[in-house]
């Protein structure tokens, strides 16, 4: 039970704040694009030196740091051997020339919050009944390896470390290898038992913003379906070669990627689509193309309708590859389920959002995030800060530093409450 001299609630102080900036400061640091964007790729020099940069400051403040088999690193502070841990977090790397705040927010608030609330309940002699920690996912992003949520996906065991570590960047280099490179190639998996998942992240849309809200609630998350697909045409020069017999790769992509947006189009606010990348071979102004892969997206939040639009996009290709006189092949496929986050958790919060006066809401997500791995077997909680216009994967992503420190006070009571009073979202007595 409570007493009047120790509140139920606690949360993050001025230096903590403090602490969350300067932090915040040195991560934009490194990496940093000329237009004040970041531009740090999983297992890059740069993701090492901001992966050096965590583990200093988490060894500063007592954790003990962890590396696993695919370079997650965990900061963990144990109360207790035997219990599970309230784990929170998000990911350090970033896409190519983006935002300072997308995954890197959550890792840091994460750190800072499970620092304060260590230090709060070691004041008040309180003993929780979970330990703490916080993680770094190894490439959320997917960028410059696929596929994205590597990091959470192999914790989670839906993805071996073999094929983790064998994904290949642009230049064939293996994520293993990269990691190795960096210094942050783990020897085994860790088992890091989890109580409950908590990520804090930039919202990347623009509801908060427009509804004047300080914190979103994430209830639910859209499908995706991902495909890498290959037309192969005919090498040929583009001066001398008659129209009529080309067989243009690249034309067929061309295609493709008109048909990828139309397909969008006939679901109205129900599915976006894109084609993020396109590989063309050899690539020569005066050569007609012999290859081309393209990296194509639907997401929706029905499944069943992206399996109708996957049905009919398959069939789209062959049409094209017919009429362009090539071959297509679906190199890869990958379908992320809708998940729902945990509604004991997401009660809480909006509890938690009352108490600390931050209006909230509820939220819904398009993009990945690793709480998405997280909540297919763990209590997973998703919470969002606005993000100015909505605008992310830009160098000129931007959420303002109040509202970022919402965030941190938001994440560091509800680990407090996760870790202190877990009858209050798994049911049962309030502890
Ligand atoms: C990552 O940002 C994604 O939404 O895939
Ligand atoms: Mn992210
Ligand atoms: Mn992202």
């Amino acid at each position: 039970m409570s007493s009047l001299s120790t509140p139920d609630i606690i949360t993050a102080t001025e230096a903590d704040l403090a602490a969350f900036d300067a932090l915040f400061a040195h991560s934009s640091a490194i990496g940093t694009t000329a237009n004040g964007g970041l531009h740090r790729l999983a297992a890059s020099a740069e993701d090492g030196a901001m992966r050096d940069a965590f583990c200093a400051w988490l060894g500063e403040r007592g954790f003990e740091v962890r590396v696993d088999a695919v370079g997650n690193v965990f900061g963990l502070v144990t109360f207790n051997p035997s219990a599970p841990y309230v784990l929170c977090g998000s990911h350090l790397d970033s896409q190519p020339n983006a935002g300072r705040f997308d995954g890197t927010y959550g890792v840091l608030a994460g750190a800072v919050a499970v620092a304060s609330v260590t230090r709060q309940l070691r004041e008040r002699g309180e003993t929780p009944a979970f330990n703490l920690a916080v993680v770094n996912w190894t490439n959320e992003e997917g960028a410059r390896f696929q596929p994205s949520l590597i990091g959470s996906s192999t914790f989670m065991g839906s993805l071996s470390v073999a094929e983790a570590c064998s994904s290949r960047d642009a230049a064939g280099i293996t994520l293993g290898d990269a990691l190795a490179q960096i210094g942050y190639r783990g020897e085994a998996m860790l088992d890091v038992p989890v109580a409950a998942y908590l990520e804090l992240h930039v919202e990347q849309g623009s509801q908060l913003e427009n509804q004047g809200l300080a914190i979103g609630v994430v209830r639910h998350t859209w499908a995706a379906l991902k495909w890498r697909v290959r037309f192969d045409g005919e090498q040929n020069h583009t001066g001398p070669a008659p129209m009529a017999v080309r067989r243009d790769a690249l034309l067929a992509a061309a295609h493709a990627i008109v048909a990828v947006k139309a397909e969008a189009e006939l679901h109205g606010l129900h599915m976006h689509s894109s084609v993020g990348r396109l590989e063309v071979e050899p690539n020569s102004p005066n050569v007609v193309p012999a290859l081309a892969r393209l990296l194509v997206e639907f997401r929706s939040p029905s499944t069943p309708l992206l399996a109708a639009a996957g049905e009919r996009f398959r069939a789209t290709l062959a049409d094209i590859a017919a009429r362009t006189g090539t071959t297509f092949e679906i190199e890869h496929a990958q379908l992320r389920e809708p998940s729902h986050l945990h509604h004991g958790l997401s009660e809480l919060a909006h509890a938690t959002c009352a108490e600390l006066a931050l209006p909230c809401g509820d939220s819904v997500t398009v993009a990945g995030h690793d709480a998405i791995s997280l909540s297919r077997r763990y209590p997973t909680s998703l919470l969002f800060v606005p993000s100015q216009g909505g605008l992310s994967h830009n160098e000129a992503e931007f959420t303002a530093t109040a509202d970022l420190h919402r965030g941190v006070r938001l994440l560091t009571a509800l680990l407090y409450r996760a870790c202190c009073q877990p009858g209050r979202y798994l049911g049962g007595a309030t502890s």
